[in-house]
C-alpha cells in the first residue's frame, strides 16, 4: 500500500502540472476556432442584410436602418452593427458601436491581428464585410460580436481539462495499484508454493513457457534461496523448542497423524532369557537401543528385530509379537528368527567381521567371505518381508538402523514404493579408498540408496558417503543440496547427531553424589579420598581400551605421585564373543591390565580395576557419579553415547571428561579434554590435568556440556528425522511422485 501511495501522489501532481501547461495552448486553439466562426457568422449576416439594407437605403430611410440595427443587437452575441456607404460618409450604426470604429478606418479592422477589440465588457470581435457586388460595391457592413462568452467558455474548458486530467490520474493510479497488488499476490502465491515444495515451474499460472528454459535456473536459485531461508527459520524455531518425549509425541501425532512407524534393527530392546524355571528380561548394551527406546515409547509403533534370547520364542504371540516394556507395555517387538547359519554369516561374518572393521579405522582387517554375503542378502530379505507384513498402510515410515541392513532400504522400497524409509548408519562411514576394498560395494551403496533419507552422525561421514557414491555408482550427486539421485530415486543425505534422553531418568540420579562416591570406594576397597577414573564400553577393539590402559601406565610413570592414589575402573560388557578378533582382544585387555597392576600394586590399591561383565544402568550411573574423571578413548566412533551419559549423570557439575578426538561426540563437546588416543604422553598429560583440575573449572566445563546435551537430546535427533520425513511426504503428495521429492 505504501508503495502504491509513493507512486500515486507524484503521478497526480505531474498530471495537474500537465493540465496547467496545456490549458493556454488549448485556449489559443479554441480562440482561433471561435474567430473563424465569428467571421463566417458575420459574412452570413452581411449577405442576409444585403437586400433589406439596399431597399432602405434606396428609400432613404436612414432612421429605419439604425432601428433595424438596434433590433439586431438584441441577439446576445451581436454587440453592434454599423454601415458605411463610403469612407467619408457618416456611420449608420446601432447605439453600442465603439467609437474607435469609424468609416475612415474600416480597412484597419480587416487586418487579421486587429479583429479583436478590448472593451469594458470584455473582448469584441470586429468584422467588416463588403456590401453590393464586386462590380457595383455599395458600402461596408461592420458587425461587432461580443466575445465574453469565449472567455467564459475558456474558463470552463480549463476547469474541465483539470477535472479530466485528475480523473485520468485517479484511473491510472487505481489500475496501477490493482496491478501491483495482483502481481504481488501472484509472487507471494509463487513463493508460498515453493515453500510448500511445489516447483515454481510446475504451477501453471506462474510457470515458465516450455520454450524458455532460461527460466529454470532462476527458479532453481529461488528455490535454493528459499530452502536456505527455510533452514534458517527452522534452526531458529528449533532452538526455541525444548525437545522432550512429549514434544516428540506431539510431532508424531500432529505432523504424521495416523502414520504407521516401524523401526528395524538387529539388536532387540528387550531380550528374554531362560534361567532354569524363570524367564529374565535383559536390556542389551547398545547405544542404538538406548537411543531408540524413548522414541518407540512415544510413538507406539512396531520394532522389528532379531529374536536372540533363549526364551524369546516362548513369550511371543502367534504373529511373533510381544508387548514391551514388560512393566508398562507401550509398543510391540516383532521378532525375526534366524538359523545358526544365518546368524553366523549375516551377523558375525559380514556385519561384524566385514563392515564393522571396514567402517572403523581401527587397523583390524575386514574379512569378506562370499558365504557370509549370501547370508547377509538372505537375512536382509527376511527382514524386508517382516517389515512388509507389519505395515498397516502402503506408505509406512520405516526407520532402518545400522550396517546390518544396508540392503534393506531398496528391498522395502521395491515392495512398498510409497514408504518413507529413513536409514541411520550408527557407525562412521570411511573415505572412498577405504570402502573400495569391499567386494560388494556397488550392491551396498545401491541398497542404501533405496532410502528416502540416509542419516549419519557427522558431516564428514555424509561427505565420505556422497564421495563414495560418486566414485562407484552412476548416480547424480548434488553437493549443494546433498541429494543423490540413483535409478530415478532421490535420497537426501543428512547429518543427525544422536544423543541420549534428557532429562535423564530421575531414578538414576536418586542417590546423591557423596553417597555414590563413598559407596563405590567401599565396594572396591578404596580409601575415601582415593581418586577414581571410569570407563564404560563394550569390550570392542574400536573403543581403545588398550590405549587407555597404556595412557594410565604413562601417567603413573610421568607422575608417580598418583601411584596408590588413583584407580581406573573399566567396565567392559562382553560382546560378539563368537568372533576370534574379540576373543583375542579380551585376552589382550586382561593381560595388559594385569601387567600394569603388577607393576604398581606394591604401592597401594591397583591402578586398574577391570570388570568384564554387564552392568545395569543404575550401577553404571553410580560409577559415573562417584568418579573424578571419565575416559573415552575410542580409536574411531560414530558418536559415543557414554561421553554424553557421563555428562548427564553429573548434576553436581563436577568431574572431567577426557575424550578421544576420533568420536562424533568430540565435535559437540569441545569443553572436554580432547585427546588423540594413540598418543600415550598426551593422554597421560590430560589425565593429570583432569585429576588436578580446580572445582570451578570443572563446573564451568561441565555446565556447558550439560547445556548442549540438554538441548541436543535424543528426542531432537528422532524428531528432526521424523519432521524431515513428514516434509518429504507432504512434497511427494503434491508432486504425486513418491521417492522423487527433494528435501
Ligand atoms: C554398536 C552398533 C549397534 C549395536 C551395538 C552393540 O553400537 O552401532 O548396532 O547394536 O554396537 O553391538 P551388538 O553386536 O551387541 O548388537
Amino acid at each position: 500500500m505504501r508503495l502504491s501511495l509513493r507512486f500515486v501522489l507524484p503521478l497526480l501532481l505531474v498530471l495537474a502540472g500537465i493540465a496547467y501547461a496545456v490549458a493556454p495552448l488549448i485556449d489559443r486553439l479554441t480562440l482561433s476556432w471561435f474567430v473563424r466562426d465569428l467571421d463566417s457568422r458575420s459574412s452570413l449576416i452581411a449577405s442576409t442584410f444585403q437586400e433589406p439594407l439596399q431597399e432602405q437605403l434606396a428609400a432613404g430611410k436612414k432612421a429605419k436602418i439604425t432601428e433595424f440595427f438596434n433590433r439586431v443587437t438584441q441577439d446576445e452575441r451581436i454587440f453592434a452593427v454599423g454601415y458605411c456607404a463610403t469612407p467619408t460618409a457618416p456611420m449608420l450604426a446601432s447605439y453600442q458601436l465603439p467609437a474607435q470604429i469609424r468609416c475612415d478606418n474600416l480597412d484597419r479592422w480587416n487586418a487579421p491581428s486587429d479583429h479583436l477589440l478590448p472593451s469594458a465588457q470584455g473582448p469584441l470581435h470586429v468584422a467588416v464585410k463588403p456590401m453590393g457586388t464586386e462590380a457595383v460595391p455599395t458600402g461596408q457592413l461592420v458587425v461587432v460580436h461580443d466575445m465574453s462568452f469565449i472567455t467564459r467558455r475558456s474558463e470552463e474548458t480549463k476547469r474541465y481539462l483539470f477535472y479530466v486530467f485528475m480523473a485520468l490520474g485517479a484511473a491510472v493510479s487505481l489500475i496501477t495499484v490493482i496491478v501491483a497488488q495482483l502481481s504481488w499476490r501472484g509472487w507471494m502465491a509463487g513463493v508460498r508454493a515453493l515453500l510448500r515444495g511445489e516447483g515454481l515451474l510446475r504451477r501453471p499460472e506462474i510457470s515458465a513457457p516450455p520454450d524458455l528454459p532460461g527460466f529454470k535456473p532462476i527458479a532453481r536459485d529461488l528455490q535454493r534461496l528459499i530452502s536456505e531461508l527455510e533452514a534458517e527459520t527452522r534452526a531458529r524455531d528449533e532452538s526455541q523448542l525444548t525437545w522432550t518425549a512429549e514434544t516428540l509425541r506431539t510431532i508424531l501425532h500432529g505432523e504424521l497423524r495416523g502414520e504407521d512407524v516401524i523401526v528395524v534393527s538387529n539388536r532387540e530392546p528387550y531380550i528374554h532369557q531362560r534361567r532354569g524355571e524363570r524367564i529374565e528380561v535383559h536390556r542389551p548394551a547398545s547405544g542404538l537401543v538406548t537411543a531408540l527406546e524413548p522414541i518407540m515409547r512415544a510413538c507406539s509403533g512396531t520394532w522389528v528385530a532379531h529374536g536372540s534370547g533363549s526364551a524369546d520364542a516362548e513369550v511371543v504371540d502367534k504373529n511373533d509379537r510381544v508387548a514391551v516394556p514388560p512393566e508398562n507395555p507401550a509398543y510391540h517387538i516383532r521378532r525375526v528368527w534366524l538359523t545358526p547359519e544365518e546368524e553366523a554369516g549375516y551377523y558375525y561374518g559380514f556385519s561384524n567381521e566385514g563392515l564393522w572393521p571396514l567402517c572403523h579405522i581401527a587397523h583390524v582387517r575386514p574379512i569378506f567371505r562370499s558365504s557370509d554375503w549370501t547370508q547377509y542378502v538372505a537375512v536382509n530379505r527376511k527382514f524386508a518381508k517382516a517389515v512388509v507384513s507389519e505395515a498397516k498402510t502402503k506408505n509406512p515410515i520405516v526407520l532402518v538402523q545400522d550396517y546390518h541392513f544396508a540392503l534393506l532400504p531398496k528391498m522395502i522400497h521395491d515392495e512398498l514404493p510409497d514408504a518413507t524409509i529413513i536409514s541411520f548408519w550408527h557407525i562412521p562411514w570411511p573415505n572412498p579408498e577405504s570402502f573400495a576394498i569391499c567386494p560388494w560395494r556397488e550392491e551396498i551403496l545401491a541398497g542404501m540408496l533405496g532410502s528416502s533419507i540416509m542419516g549419519f552422525h557427522t558431516q564428514s561421514h555424509c561427505n565420505n558417503f556422497v564421495d563414495t557414491v560418486d566414485r562407484f555408482l552412476e548416480a547424480r550427486v548434488d553437493r549443494e543440496s546433498f541429494n543423490v539421485s540413483f535409478g530415478g530415486k532421490l535420497t537426501a543425505v543428512r547429518r543427525y547427531p544422536i544423543s541420549i534422553a534428557w532429562p535423564p531418568d530421575p531414578e538414576l540420579l536418586q542417590k546423591t553424589v557423596p553417597d555414590c562416591r563413598s559407596h563405590i570406594r567401599q565396594l572396591n576397597d578404596l580409601p575415601p579420598e582415593h581418586k577414581l577414573g571410569i570407563g564404560v564400553d563394550r569390550l570392542d577393539y574400536t573403543k581403545g581400551i588398550l590405549e587407555r590402559f597404556r595412557a594410565i601406565e604413562r601417567l603413573l610413570e610421568l607422575n608417580p605421585n598418583w601411584i596408590g592414589h588413583f584407580t581406573f575402573v573399566q567396565i567392559a560388557a562382553p560382546t560378539r564373543t563368537g568372533i576370534d578378533e574379540y576373543q583375542h582382544h579380551e585376552a589382550q585387555v586382561r593381560a595388559l591390565a594385569a601387567r600394569i597392576n603388577a607393576r604398581f600394586r606394591s604401592r597401594g590399591p591397583a591402578p586398574i580395576l577391570l570388570k568384564i561383565e554387564q552392568h545395569a544402568p543404575p550401577q553404571v550411573y553410580e560409577y559415573f557419579r562417584a568418579a573424578d574423571l571419565c575416559f573415552v578413548s575410542s580409536l574411531h566412533d560414530g558418536m559415543n553415547l557414554v561421553a554424553k551419559e557421563f555428562v548427564a549423570a553429573r548434576d553436581d557439575e563436577r568431574g572431567v571428561l577426557v575424550l578421544s578426538e576420533f568420536t562424533g561426540a568430540a565435535r559437540e563437546l569441545p569443553e572436554a579434554l580432547t585427546v588423540n588416543p594413540y598418543d600415550a604422553d598426551q593422554c597421560a598429560a590430560a589425565l593429570h590435568l583432569a585429576l588436578s583440575m580446580p572445582e570451578a573449572e570443572q563446573r564451568d566445563r561441565m555446565r556447558l556440556m550439560r547445556g548442549l546435551v540438554a538441548e541436543f537430546n535424543v528426542f531432537r535427533w528422532a524428531g528432526r528425522m521424523l519432521l524431515d520425513a513428514a516434509t518429504k511426504r507432504r512434497r511427494s503428495r503434491v508432486t504425486d511422485q513418491p521417492g522423487t521429492s527433494p528435501l
